[in-house]
């Protein structure tokens, strides 16, 4: 028996020396695991028996097998039986690797479970070698593999399209096959997320139900399969896309898929995402412990439309509102007929403008410094425009079969990184401007297509493991940049949500949420996303009003108090701003900076979704439960509407608190000019926790788009 306990939970293997392995438990903790083993029922001779814990094609399952192989003799399938198994034990939990050897080719599989006990967190991957001489061809391999008995689970999980990014999907799981996938090679999480929910019985609630949470940490395609065999049982597995992805394994050689990460909670969907939140906060995240300063970033502010003059009174102004960098967002670079004034040209010539910026970016950079400000800098370096100075050089770097024509997106084409001279070429074009111009602190790495027609025009093209080679040389790239330039930030932009995964978040410090930056379709693509990743990994920024995406009108206030449950950033004109704007600008950055630290390493209770009611909250509590921050956003307003208060669960009701109001609004009449009371009668008084979770918070909004901050500290 294998018993591989992590935190609250355990999966519990049957492991016999020259048997097959299998998967007898995985759920919450049992004080007797060897009951699971001696008090299993038959299995009636005349049914399938597949409760392996790793099912390969040819093992003996028909139904989606975790892996599959095909080898020089011709022969498909393999037959894996159980041969050794380790334990290496860490101050935060231990690493299991156990071996699995086919019976007469000379393949090996070594399963790795690494946990973190303290966040109830797993990882799994698969480590495959082959120990012989001839190719073994890996046809498709999961990282890790779940069969959870039971016939009546609900699947969760995230789906959406271009600025809708991350919407909540929640289904029965029916008999059959239901994969979630990406085929995208790039920008791979935009249309779905490699995230899911797999909860007992109905679908969980923030607080109630035994719910399994898993994501697939790879950049690249990926795929989720789940699937109620003829048992009724679900079988669930997560990994590469196969699609696309074939590998070939020279003998001697061994391939290491990504991990697949697996929590487990009893108590509801809450847990889960603290548990990922943590985790991610103290183990998984690049740059986790950064501060990273609030930014003004040019886009919607200018679009294409930035020369020097403009950017020196951004710079000016990000720093009069108190922000800490500007980012030069789109359209600084390209030359002449090949200069990126629109999404027309330019991309691949990273070179400055020299009419818009005479004399470089240096100065500006060193002007943004002068003033305390970072500098950041918009890049999309994986690739070219068909109007630029590079395609014409190199028509036979893009990402494409040669002999078919090449099909634009948003009119620009693909680098071919699985091409070795692309990927030296990307890597030392970013390289320079970062010796260059050494006070740029971050990047703004933008990714806006996909992959259409995978091929390469390269000498070796790899076209059945293309999506992989492109990815690893993204990795390389990026890992090798870090590693040049440690003190750098990265953001993965991706047009938004397109590289929402814990694979890029091992290298990127923060993600582009969404284009879309309407405060109210962000409050649901922020509820999906924060059910995976943490608050502190979520770009979220004020824009102007109205919103460029879907035209909505909204207050200032309830823009930022919207983008403060993120990561907060500014991208609008300061110029067309008012006075008052300014100002109030200018105290809601100062607050966020003191708040901030609650949104980052808080604990996030989600009080009520978006999608149940116009009223939507979330609370932030600090592990201590000294100090909490709380949100409220009323979508909708309606006369005569009633909300029940909003109960805060996770303060500690033997304290009392004592409530702030962050960024209130001057005294406030009605049309007839009679004085409205503040939203809450609870602000500057000090309340017990009791109350607080037991009877509830009750808001007063008079109007749509009204929203409360309220900081609340032990006394
Ligand atoms: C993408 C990004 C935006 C912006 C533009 C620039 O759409 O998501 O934030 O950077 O590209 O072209």
């Amino acid at each position: 028996m294998i018993n591989i306990s992590c935190g609250k939970w355990q999966i519990i293997l049957k492991a016999q020396k020259e048997s097959k392995l299998e998967i007898v438990h995985a759920g919450p903790l049992l004080s007797h695991p060897e009951e699971v083993i001696n008090h299993r029922p038959p299995v009636f001779p005349w049914l399938n028996k597949t409760d392996w814990a790793y099912p390969v094609r040819g093992g003996g399952t028909f139904h989606e097998p975790a892996a599959s192989f095909s080898f020089s003799d011709g022969q498909i399938g393999a037959d894996l039986f159980f041969h050794s198994h380790t334990k290496k034990s860490f101050d935060d939990g231990a690493l299991w690797e156990i071996c699995l050897k086919d019976s007469h080719y000379p393949l090996e599989i070594i399963l790795r479970f690494r946990t973190w006990d303290n966040y109830s967190v797993m990882e799994e991957s698969v480590l495959i070698r082959n120990r012989g001489g001839e190719e073994i061809h890996i046809n498709q391999a999961a990282s890790g593999f779940l069969r959870l008995k039971g016939n009546d689970f609900w699947l969760t999980h995230l789906a959406g399209s271009w600025a809708n990014e991350n919407r909540l999907i929640e289904e029965k799981v029916e008999r059959g096959l239901k994969i979630l996938d990406s085929r995208e090679g790039a920008r791979t999480t935009r249309h779905q997320n490699p995230s899911l929910l797999l909860s007992r019985g109905r679908a969980s609630t923030e607080t109630s139900g035994e719910v399994f949470g898993l994501s697939l940490a790879w950049d690249g395609n990926w795929r989720l399969a789940c699937e109620k065999d003829d048992q009724g049982d679900v079988l669930i597995q997560g990994g590469i896309n196969p699609a696309g992805s074939q590998s070939v394994l020279p003998g001697g050689t061994e391939w290491k898929s990504p991990p697949l990460i697996m929590t487990w909670s009893g108590e509801g969907r809450g847990p889960i995402s603290r548990q990922l939140h943590r985790w991610a906060n103290d183990v998984k995240m690049a740059k986790r412990h950064e501060e990273v300063p609030v930014l003004l970033n040019s886009w919607e502010g200018a679009y294409f439309n930035v020369n020097s003059d403009t950017i020196k009174k951004f710079i000016h102004d990000a720093a009069d509102i108190g922000a800490g960098m500007f980012v030069l967002d789109d359209g600084w670079f390209g030359q002449g007929d090949d200069a990126r004034n629109s999404d027309k040209a330019g991309l691949g010539d990273w070179e400055i403008n020299k009419e818009k910026f005479p004399q470089g970016l240096a100065p500006l950079a060193k002007k943004a410094r002068d003033k305390g400000l970072k500098f950041g800098l918009w890049l999309e370096p994986e690739m070219v425009s068909p109007q630029s100075k590079l395609y014409r050089e190199h028509p036979e770097w893009i990402v494409n079969n040669p002999h078919h024509q090449p099909l634009t997106e948003r009119f620009q084409l693909m680098l071919d990184l699985s091409n070795r001279e692309v990927e030296a070429y990307v890597f030392q074009t970013i390289d320079q401007y970062l010796c260059d111009i050494p006070e740029i602190g971050y990047i703004k790495w933008d990714c806006n297509r996909q992959i259409t027609s995978p091929g390469s025009a390269s000498s070796n093209p790899s076209t059945n493991d293309f999506f992989r080679h492109y990815e690893e040389a993204f990795l390389r790239i990026i890992k090798g940049l870090r590693e040049k330039h440690p003190s750098l930030l990265f953001q993965a932009c991706a047009s938004g949500g397109g590289r929402m995964n814990y694979g890029a978040l091992e290298q990127f410090h923060e993600f582009w949420t969404s284009d879309n930056t309407d405060p109210v379709q962000r409050l649901f693509i922020q509820w999906g996303s924060g059910l995976f990743y943490p608050a502190r990994a979520m770009a979220s920024h004020v824009t102007s009003s109205p919103n460029h995406q879907t035209g909505r009108t909204t207050p200032l206030k309830f823009r930022f108090d919207v983008a403060m449950s993120g990561r907060l950033g500014l991208e609008l004109q300061p110029s067309h701003m008012s006075d008052e704007e300014r100002t109030f600008s200018r105290r809601a950055i100062k607050e966020y900076n003191r708040i901030r630290p609650l949104v980052f390493d808080g604990d996030l209770y989600r009080l009520r979704a978006p999608y149940e009611s116009p009223l939507t909250s979330i609370l932030f509590v600090r592990p201590d439960k000294k100090e909490a921050l709380l949100f409220a956003w009323l979508t909708q307003r309606f006369v005569g509407d009633n909300y029940s208060p909003l109960k805060l669960q996770g303060l500690d009701e033997n304290l009392s608190y004592s409530l702030e109001e962050i960024n209130p609004l001057p005294p406030m009449v009605d049309p007839s000019g009679i004085p409205l009371p503040r939203t809450s009668t609870l602000y500057d008084q000090t309340v017990s926790g009791s109350y607080l979770v037991n009877h509830g918070v009750e808001f007063q909004f008079f109007t749509e788009y009204s929203s409360a901050v309220v900081l609340l500290k032990a006394k």
